[in-house]
């Protein structure tokens, strides 16, 4: 098959989070079983060009007309990691990505809108026509719109959308000028409820709602998430949206790529090791406190790696430093913070616990910090309000670093409680989970790694290495993934 993944991430050369590792994990595994694949992304300013390799000139001139006149871009092309990338820089007055940030800006719908356009002027007139078109989040949701009423009728008529959703709380929202400027004339048509009029908003249109109805087939990222998304507010106002589409609708439990995330082959931890070679895990635990200036001792590291923000649970976060702490373990934090209130909580935070030889804030955006603190931690936390997949507890279950979640979204389909779990046998279960979203739940689970790694330190270890048996890789997901593209090929 011949598939095209088209999305505004692709790791690690445009990596905001767990999208870029999706997209890049995903493609890879599609190469692997013997597909064609291609990605189309935009060109930042800002992206690792470090990670391309030949980039080169693809495409001269591409015309994207855009509010009835045209917007000339280049496109380049280059391999990241062995991946096809078709990299899209329009030549316009708004420097679209030329703003040292990804995301962010005002006009982030525009931004999206129009690389969404180009990707798909960029497929017609060179001539590209891909069996199965998979785009991903609300960045990419109006693709699958314009393939159906308009593309379609110039020589597209047999491509199929594939409609991965990682976020629903980010959807994007237009007016009748995003309409005007992708050339979708008719906004009396579009303006209703069953296309793209959002749910709530009666004068917005919804790209994450355009992407669902237009697609042949709509996914999210797991299992639970899909339940959760079409039967409660988590679906942040699409739940009946996703109810009416259901029968195209289901969630598909994201995989980790485990070339990359390996403590076996991973080439930023000093000493690499495997479940037979666990013990040399210490040897990561002493690099990263020498490395993070903590206190040299045998205690309980507890990490957190994550965006920091309303989702992931920040209160919680910042709660954790805390109980820690007071148990005698160390924490371990690497985290970006976009909202400037939070920012500057965990600046303040990071000052005030300056001189505490127990913990470390590291604030900002760092790869290869974080593969070290996954090797080197002894736990890592994930107290998330809402998570729809959720990549973090998976690699920290691959490097032996026994996860402590919130039982919400794909942290229910990965992580399972030592204690409590009465579906699995004991020697199945890897890691902690609580329930609540509040200081008490958290300390029940958290009090109860730290205690074991304390009084019981051979059970904990046992734990560790059940959590390292557990194939979270793309080798399943990638076979569903398969079976989607398969089914709408046939099937329209
Ligand atoms: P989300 O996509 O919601 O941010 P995920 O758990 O799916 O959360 O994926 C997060 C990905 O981003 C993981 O690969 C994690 O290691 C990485 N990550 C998150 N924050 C940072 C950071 N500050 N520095 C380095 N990597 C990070
Ligand atoms: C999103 C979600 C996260 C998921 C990731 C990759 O950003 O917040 O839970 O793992 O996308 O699908």
């Amino acid at each position: 098959m011949y598939i095209v993944q088209i999305a505004s991430e692709c790791a690690p050369v445009i990596k905001a989070g767990g999208l870029g590792d999706v997209v890049y994990g995903l493609s890879r595994e599609l190469e692997i079983r013997g597909h064609c694949v291609e990605l189309i992304l935009p060109k930042y300013d800002c992206m690792r060009y470090d990670h391309i390799w030949g980039l080169h000139e693809a495409y001269r001139n591409l015309s994207v007309p855009w509010y009835g006149g045209a917007i000339t871009c280049s496109v380049e092309c280059g391999w990241v990691h062995g991946r096809v990338c078709f990299f899209i820089e329009p030549h316009s007055q708004d420097n679209f990505f030329n703003r040292g940030c990804y995301y962010g800006c005002d006009d982030d719908n525009m931004r999206f809108a129009f690389f969404s356009k180009a990707a798909l002027e960029f497929l017609l007139q060179s001539n590209k026509r891909p069996d199965v078109i998979h785009c991903h989040d609300w960045q990419t949701g109006l693709i699958p719109v314009m393939l159906h009423e308009m593309y379609k009728y110039y020589g597209m008529e047999y491509q199929r959308a594939c409609y991965t959703i990682h976020n629903f709380k980010h959807q994007g929202m237009g007016g009748v000028e995003t309409l005007q400027a992708t050339g979708l004339n008719r906004p009396e048509y579009y303006f209703q409820y069953d296309k793209l009029r959002d749910n709530f908003n009666p004068f917005a249109l919804n790209f994450m709602k355009a992407g669902i109805v237009y697609s042949n087939a709509v996914t999210t990222v797991s299992p639970n998430h899909a339940w959760e998304a079409r039967t409660s507010e988590i679906g942040c106002g699409l739940g009946h949206t996703l109810h009416l589409h259901q029968d195209k609708f289901q969630g598909i439990l994201n995989g980790i790529d485990y070339d990359f995330w390996n403590p076996e082959v991973d080439r930023y931890i000093p000493s690499n090791y495997n479940k037979d070679t666990f013990d040399k895990k210490f040897d990561n635990k002493k690099a990263l406190q020498e490395r993070l200036l903590l206190r040299q001792e045998d205690k309980p590291i507890v990490a957190y790696i994550g965006r920091l923000d309303n989702q992931k649970g920040v209160h919680l976060v910042h709660h954790a430093i805390y109980y820690a702490l007071n148990k005698g373990a160390q924490f371990v934090l690497l985290g970006s913070a976009t909202e400037p209130g939070i920012n500057a909580q965990f600046q303040h935070e990071k000052q005030f616990l300056n001189n505490n030889p127990d913990v470390h804030l590291e604030l900002g955006f760092n790869e290869e910090l974080s593969h070290l603190i996954y090797a080197g931690a002894d736990m890592i936390v994930v107290p998330s309000n809402f998570e729809p997949c959720g990549l973090t507890q998976m690699i920290g279950l691959k490097y032996g670093t026994v996860p402590i979640v919130r039982g919400v979204g794909g942290l229910v389909n990965t992580v399972f409680d030592r204690n409590y779990d009465e579906n699995l046998p004991p020697e199945k279960r890897n890691g902690f989970v609580f329930y609540q979203s509040d200081n008490a739940a958290l300390e029940s689970a958290m009090g109860r790694a730290i205690d074991l790694w304390n009084y019981s330190p051979e059970e904990f270890r046992e734990l560790a290495i059940q959590g390292m048996e557990y194939d979270y890789s793309w080798n399943i997901p990638g076979g569903e993934y398969v079976e989607i593209y398969d089914w709408i090929r046939h099937k329209w």
